[in-house]
């Protein structure tokens, strides 16, 4: 059985003390939780160390955002893998939509983040996912299997040991849009088959994660669906008790 997941992307999002507030919301209400699900929450790098020292003593794991496809060295302004590490970083969000359009990440750097990341023992959190006219012309398949194969070819076809997979179409994300679950399930299939063709026991083990308006109201209906393993969560993973509903709903 695949373990559900649920990770909290902040974005460039908080404050010393809101992020304090909402560590210690999320915290006191996840000590009442079985743990049935894993939880991660993934904050700007400026307030890594403080988050990791909040959630010590609690279940919640830490993620980065983003990493440099370089080893440490002559890098302004970028973060290795290995800082994020010794920081106490388990997870790192690898080549969300964010970073691909405003960025410049194509999927080849994509895939050596996945790479550089996995090498460095984190767990990459790697998204995939069409925008609105790549989806308008039923691109959508088309899209997500060349972002997948990307990542699969930089190893040989198999998927990153451990890796997650974030299904996240970008005209759901901050827009209060979200897929239908008939929509997501169809495509979390396709992200399992297509690493099943060339690595079946990564197929069944990957967790494949939904993201994009993931809220309260909505999440039931999505995490019901077979091959949806849990979510990535922007906006609501601000708010504390969103994102604890969230994580309930997860663990039922
Ligand atoms: P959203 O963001 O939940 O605010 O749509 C999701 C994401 O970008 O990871």
């Amino acid at each position: 059985m695949r373990k559900p997941l649920i990770a909290g992307n902040w974005k460039m999002n908080g404050s010393r003390n809101s992020i304090a507030e909402l560590l210690g919301g999320v915290s006191a209400g996840l000590a009442v939780l079985d743990e049935k699900i894993d939880v991660v929450v993934c904050p700007p790098f400026a307030y890594l160390a403080q988050v990791v020292n909040a959630v010590n003593e609690s279940r919640i794991q830490v993620g980065g955002q983003n990493l440099s496809s370089h080893s440490p060295g002559a890098y302004t302004g970028e973060i290795a893998a290995e800082m994020l590490v010794d920081q106490g970083c388990r997870y790192v969000i690898v080549g969300h939509s964010e970073r691909r359009t405003l960025y410049g990440e194509v999927d080849e750097i994509v895939a050596l983040k996945s790479r550089v990341a996995s090498q460095a023992t984190l767990i990459p959190i790697i998204c995939v996912g069409e925008n609105l006219e790549e989806r308008d012309q039923n691109r959508t398949i088309e899209v997500v299997r060349r972002q997948l194969l990307a990542v699969l070819q930089e190893n040989e076809g198999r998927l990153f040991s451990g890796a997650v997979v974030a299904y996240e179409p970008v005209w759901a994300i901050g827009t209060g849009r979200t897929a239908t679950p008939e929509q997501a399930q169809e495509v979390h299939t396709e992200i399992r088959n297509t690493i099943g063709e060339t690595d079946s026991e990564g197929a069944r083990e990957v967790r494949i994660l939904y993201g994009g308006s993931v809220k309260p109201e909505n999440v039931e209906a999505l995490f019901s669906c077979p091959d949806i393993d849990g979510g990535l969560i922007g906006g609501a993973s601000l708010v504390a008790s969103d994102f604890l509903s969230i994580c309930k709903a997860a663990e039922n």
